[in-house]
């Protein structure tokens, strides 16, 4: 993407795979990230920069899980949020990254090659926690969405236990996501987890969730903490699933007119 171009102007270069399975593939990312330089899932930073700045301060040791070529970390970055660590799957996402990070100056953002299912970091060393969209990609083969397969769950909690593992016993994870509530919400409410659980929504038209857990903050009954929203039409999340990919779909211009 050109510096002066605007994030929500960058244009993606690549066609979605033919089967969203493929999402889980190592691969497909590895090809994708090749000829994509920039692409934003859900929505760009600004939508959703004053509900960050609720949360983060600059002072915070940041995670960010599945970076792909997202400007996130340039965008946290920018705001004096500086103690950034990003990884992703993809070794091409990962070698790009580091390269345009190199072009800006932003030097001190660790970038490396690491699976979320799987964190390599010792126990409680971030304060913060975030993912866009990385999380979702667990959930595009998993069935039924109201009784997702073993191995989607398997794959979410392993995620989830790693996360809670390297917060910090007062740290937050930040979940930007299509994933709505009462599908997410089981797995974060795990007796295992410490943390709080609550949500909002950011967007026009289509809303997107952006989760906010507070480990060591949990009340004796969770649910009490989940603000409830009304439950979205099952209808869409499942022509979501059933269309060529529904992460694609949730970003298409007929979705919001806020572009
Ligand atoms: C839907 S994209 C989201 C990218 C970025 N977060 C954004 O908001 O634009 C999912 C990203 O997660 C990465 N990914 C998939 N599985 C992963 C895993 N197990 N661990 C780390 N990254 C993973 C992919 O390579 C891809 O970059």
């Amino acid at each position: 993407m050109d510096e002066t171009e605007t994030p929500s102007e960058a244009k993606r270069t690549t066609v979605g795979p033919a089967s969203v399975s493929e999402y889980l593939d190592p691969n497909y990312w590895n090809d994708r990230f090749t000829s994509e330089d920039h692409y934003e899932w859900l929505k760009d930073y600004s939508h959703f920069r004053h509900l960050i700045h609720q949360h983060v301060k600059p002072s915070s040791h940041v995670l960010e899980l599945g970076c792909g070529n997202s400007q996130l970390s340039d965008e946290l970055y920018k705001e004096g949020i500086t103690k950034l660590t990003c990884i992703d799957l993809s070794s091409v996402a990962v070698d790009k990254k580091k390269k345009q990070l190199l072009s800006k100056g932003f030097t001190d953002i660790k970038v490396m090659e690491g699976d979320m299912l799987n964190l390599s970091f010792p126990d409680e060393t971030f304060d913060v926690v975030i993912e866009k969209g990385t999380m979702d990609v667990l959930f595009v083969d998993s069935g039924d969405p109201w009784n997702p397969k073993p191995e989607t769950i398997k794959k979410a909690m392993a995620m989830l236990q790693g996360v809670h593992r390297v917060l910090k016993p007062d740290g937050i994870f930040i979940s930007i996501a299509f994933g709505q509530p009462h599908f997410r919400r089981p797995l974060f409410n795990a007796p295992e987890f410490s943390w709080s659980i609550e949500h909002t929504t950011f967007g026009d038209g289509f809303h997107y969730f952006f989760y906010i857990l507070k480990k060591g903050c949990r009340l004796l009954d969770t649910d009490v903490g989940v603000k409830k929203v009304d439950q979205p039409s099952l209808d869409l999340f499942q022509d979501e699933l059933d269309n060529e990919d529904y992460l694609f779909r949730t970003n298409i211009d007929e979705l919001d007119d806020d572009r």
